[in-house]
């Protein structure tokens, strides 16, 4: 058996107030897997996909990703982790609207230390890939949805992460575009990419995800395998 990807060993987050966001949550992930988060509101999806992400801590129990103590880490290395090891993509695209396409594109690499010109040339090259290349030179701002959310997807997957993750990344589309944006996490599934996406949206996540984990109250309430369609 391959060593999982993401190993989540009892893990639960409690808030000052309110019941806990996750209650003894066990969770592994393989690498390669495409795993949809479903759940009500509340149930604890952004929760534990921020955990994974290194953006919060558990308040008991342990996060592993690819050999890292994700739940260990101080804020310099946990910023490290992220840029190296993981693509984020969230609902609202977060991109920089006065940079272009191009530059929001090229960010990350930078950060890493990446040259302007090699930089450049990674961005083009992603943006052609999700079918975005004629707009690398405007401005977010003129972008569709679904456009954008291929520009953060695109950013998302600069460093060659890992991990993909995605926070309701069709919330803020359309339906046609939410489909589109689904269809690309499933190519990208398809080229091997571990993926793991929280949706409200069953039908959009049976199109590119291997398995389903459903959260309820903090609580995995079911974890199936299925096929995706296609
Ligand atoms: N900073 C916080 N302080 C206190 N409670 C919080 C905080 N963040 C989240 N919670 C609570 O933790 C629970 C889980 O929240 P979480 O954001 O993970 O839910 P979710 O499944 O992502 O919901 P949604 O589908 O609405 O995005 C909720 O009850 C929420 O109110
Ligand atoms: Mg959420």
């Amino acid at each position: 058996m391959t060593a999982p990807l993401i190993e989540l060993h009892e893990v639960t987050r409690k808030y000052d107030e309110g019941p806990p966001a996750l209650r003894e949550v066990s969770l592994s992930v393989a690498p390669g897997e495409a795993v949809a988060v479903l759940g009500p509101s509340g149930s604890g999806k952004s929760t534990l996909l921020n955990l994974v992400a290194g953006l919060d801590r558990p308040s008991t129990g342990t996060v592993t990703v690819d050999g890292i103590r994700v739940d260990k880490l101080g804020e310099a290395a946990s910023a490290r982790y992220r840029s190296t090891r993981i693509g984020l993509v969230f609902q609202f695209f977060n991109l920089l609207d006065d940079l272009t396409v191009a530059d929001n594109v090229m960010l990350p690499a930078q950060l890493a230390g990446t040259s302007r010109g090699t930089a450049h040339r990674m961005a083009t090259e992603l943006l052609g890939r999700l079918g975005v290349g004629r707009h690398a030179s405007a401005y977010p701002g003129r972008l569709s949805g679904g456009e954008r959310q291929r520009v953060a997807v695109a950013r998302a997957l600069m460093n060659r992460p890992a991990l993909l993750l995605a926070d309701e990344p069709t919330g803020a589309l359309d339906t046609a575009s939410g489909e589109d944006v689904m269809r690309l996490l499933s190519e990208l599934h398809a080229d091997g990419q571990t993926i793991i996406l929280v949706t409200h949206d069953l039908v959009l996540a049976e199109r590119c995800a291997t398995r389903t984990v459903q959260l309820l109250d903090g609580r995995i309430a079911a974890d199936s395998a299925m096929e995706p369609v296609r």
